[in-house]
């Protein structure tokens, strides 16, 4: 990775990953949290992937769905740092040795790891967006293609991929809005607006690189068709999170899962 203005990536470094920490407590994406575990329904013995998982709250709204009977959950992130929350969550939920485990790297590399069919669900929060794919001088989307078509292969023929992602242009004015509803009956109002506001200020940064084609917030048409190309013809999207993402869900055919 060359850093410049051009190609610098926020996303590993621990004080962005620790930002992005306080996100649960946005009242956005609370909601946004509800709506995507609602759709899981993970079952005891089932092996799971957190793709871009960040502290794991996904993680652990499977565990707690499952009653902790799921037999692993795999978070996967670009952010190292992201390996003590998981340690923490690990501990907190008193999982058994191996059940939450975490994998520092990029999406891809992470699902390379599994073999074809392996996996009964997938699930991953506002962070699909950011596969990211230099090619000759110019932003693309096949980072995101591929990982795709991978979360297709690694699933079992019964298995679903649940996910949330930024609408185009999204409205992070209106996310802000909601998040500050109640700030004043909060027991620590001034450390809540600390928080929303290390998050806000990578808005600004997604949005620009968003708009060249860098980072994905696609419309739901647009996400339809990669979905279909990658192999995933059932698809349901509905709004989530002050309007500013969808959450999807999908399944593959019989037919079109990887034998
Ligand atoms: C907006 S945060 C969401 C975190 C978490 N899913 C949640 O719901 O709280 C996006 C996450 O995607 C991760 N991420 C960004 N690009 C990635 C990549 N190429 N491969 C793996 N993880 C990535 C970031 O490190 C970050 O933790």
């Amino acid at each position: 990775m060359i850093w410049n203005r051009r190609t610098t990536n926020y996303w590993p470094d621990t004080k962005c990953a620790k930002a992005f920490w306080s996100q649960h407590e946005l009242p956005p994406y609370r909601q946004l949290l509800a709506d995507t575990t609602a759709r899981l329904a993970p079952q005891a013995g089932e092996r799971w992937l957190d793709l871009g998982c960040g502290r794991g709250m996904l993680t652990k709204g499977i565990f707690q769905d499952s009653c902790g009977t799921v037999a692993e959950i795999t978070g996967i992130d670009i952010a190292p740092v992201n390996a003590q929350a998981y340690d923490k969550l690990s501990r907190e939920l008193k999982a058994q040795p191996g059940q939450i485990r975490f994998v520092a790297g990029d999406f891809l590399d992470g699902l390379r790891q599994f073999a074809s069919g392996s996996v009964d669900g997938i699930v991953s929060g506002l962070a699909l967006s950011y596969a990211e794919s230099l090619v000759d001088g110019r932003w693309t989307t096949s980072a995101l293609d591929r990982t795709l078509a991978e979360c297709r292969r690694v699933l079992a023929p019964r298995g679903r991929f649940v996910f949330s992602i930024n609408v185009p242009e999204p409205a992070w004015g209106t996310v802000a809005r909601d998040c500050l509803t109640g700030v004043w009956s909060r027991p620590r109002p001034h450390r809540y607006l600390v928080k929303a506001w290390r998050i806000w200020r990578y808005g600004g940064w997604l949005k620009r690189e968003a708009r060249r084609g860098r980072f994905h917030y696609l419309s739901a048409e647009a996400l339809r068709a990669k979905l279909l190309a990658a192999g995933f013809p059932e698809v349901d999207i509905a709004l989530s999170f002050s309007g500013q993402a969808y959450v999807v869900t999908c399944r593959p055919t019989a037919r079109s899962v990887a034998a």
